[in-house]
């Protein structure tokens, strides 16, 4: 299944939500990777580049949470920290198995994690940035 941005993921900050667009292209290029039994020197690079931008990504909110003091920051975190030691293990998992279906099967999982995390912690943090900033 295509992993495509839509408007339900939208949290209202234009620079998180366009990370986000990013960051689940990089999944959807993934999958797509992985699903198209292209050879494992094309999937090394697209999982780590999934890995570096969602690291980037995270890095970029947590800045902004510091910044306009969001109370949720060290539960936010942890939930980021947590996420991408999972990554980094399936990264490796993916690079040493290649594109089972068990690791699409395992990608998937991970991606509505992400979901879940976007429609919910996201979206409160968009909301706190609008409200302290008047943006
Ligand atoms: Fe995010
Ligand atoms: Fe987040």
């Amino acid at each position: 299944m295509a992993v495509t941005w839509s408007k339900d993921l939208e949290t209202g900050n234009a620079q998180i939500d366009s990370e986000h667009q990013t960051l689940l292209k990089a999944a959807d290029d993934l999958i797509d990777a992985c699903t198209k039994g292209k050879g494992r020197e094309a999937i090394g690079p697209a999982v780590d580049f999934l890995v570096s931008y969602t690291k980037t990504h995270f890095t970029h909110e947590q800045g902004l949470q510091l910044k306009y003091n969001f109370p949720e920051y060290p539960n936010h975190v942890k939930w980021h920290q947590t996420y991408v030691a999972d990554m980094e293990a399936l990264a490796v998992k993916i690079k040493e198995q290649g594109p089972t279906i068990a690791m699409v099967a395992e990608v998937n999982m991970e991606i509505s994690k992400l979901l879940t995390h976007i429609k919910t912690m996201d979206v409160r943090l968009a909301k706190h940035i609008k409200s302290a900033s008047g943006k």
